[in-house]
């Protein structure tokens, strides 16, 4: 049976820090719908170009927009057979609904929900102060992830950019949008009981160890 793990938290919370970290300790696949829709973005394909208006504003591209992409994806053989890591996905209670389903489907189950817990105050900084490759999408911040040469992707070369939605007008409804709508995920796993809360504003390395040590105790 293919096993999936869910990273939640906040937008800002280091789910695409510690996703890169753990995808590669645990040899998932990583699947993040924001860099789905980014690159389609770049590419501008019709999903990009739908994605667009909504992404701007800090707001949730619509759900069976959202559920028919990760079916896609989730169906391929890589992950049918080997699960992924999923960064962003679910965060709304119907696409919960309909992950269970596309697992039902190919014999896969969600293994646990690591939630990395951040409060407020600390996202808006960390989303500010965000650097990000363009082409990799791995995040940076001058403070507490630097990269080995400033304004450079350590894995690439390429030059960092600053994500649009990282204004901090938008930074706001990102976090207003994930506390209607995500949050109540929270709950929607805990009652599965597959949530494991990690203290998300201890160092990078700690969040990690913690999260590490959370999802092979289920393995
Ligand atoms: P998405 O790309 O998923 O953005 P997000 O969920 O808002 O999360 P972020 O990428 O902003 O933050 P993160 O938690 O990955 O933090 P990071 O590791 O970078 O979604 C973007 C948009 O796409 C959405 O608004 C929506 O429009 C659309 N979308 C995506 N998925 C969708 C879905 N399922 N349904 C509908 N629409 C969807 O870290 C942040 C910063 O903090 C970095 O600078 C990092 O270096 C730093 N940092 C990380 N960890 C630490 C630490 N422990 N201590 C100090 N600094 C840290």
């Amino acid at each position: 049976m293919a096993n999936f793990i869910v990273l939640l938290g906040p937008p800002g919370a280091g789910k695409g820090t510690q996703a890169e970290i753990l995808s590669e300790n645990l040899n998932l696949v990583h699947i993040s719908t924001g860099d789905i829709f980014r690159e389609n973005l770049r590419n501008e394909t019709e999903l990009g170009l739908l994605a667009k208006g909504y992404m701007a504003k800090g707001e949730l591209v619509p759900d069976d927009v959202t559920n028919e992409m990760v079916r896609d994806r989730i169906s391929r053989e890589d992950t049918r057979e080997g699960g992924a890591l999923l960064d962003g996905y679910p965060r709304t209670p119907d696409q919960a609904q309909a992950l269970a389903a596309m697992l039902e489907d190919i014999d896969g189950k969600v293994l646990c929900v690591p939630y990395i817990a951040v409060p407020a105050s600390v996202l808006v900084e960390r989303l500010s102060g965000r650097w990000t490759c363009p082409v990799c999408s791995t995040p940076y911040h001058p403070v507490s992830k630097p990269p080995k040469v400033a304004g450079i992707c350590d894995h690439d070369g390429a030059a960092l950019v600053q994500r649009e939605d990282d204004k901090p007008a938008t930074v706001k409804n990102r976090i207003d949008v994930y506390m209607e709508n995500t949050a109540p995920l929270i709950d929607f796993y805990q009652k599965q009981n597959i949530l494991v809360e990690v203290d998300g504003t201890q160092d990078i390395d700690q969040v990690s160890a913690d999260l590490l040590r959370a999802i092979k105790a289920r393995m």
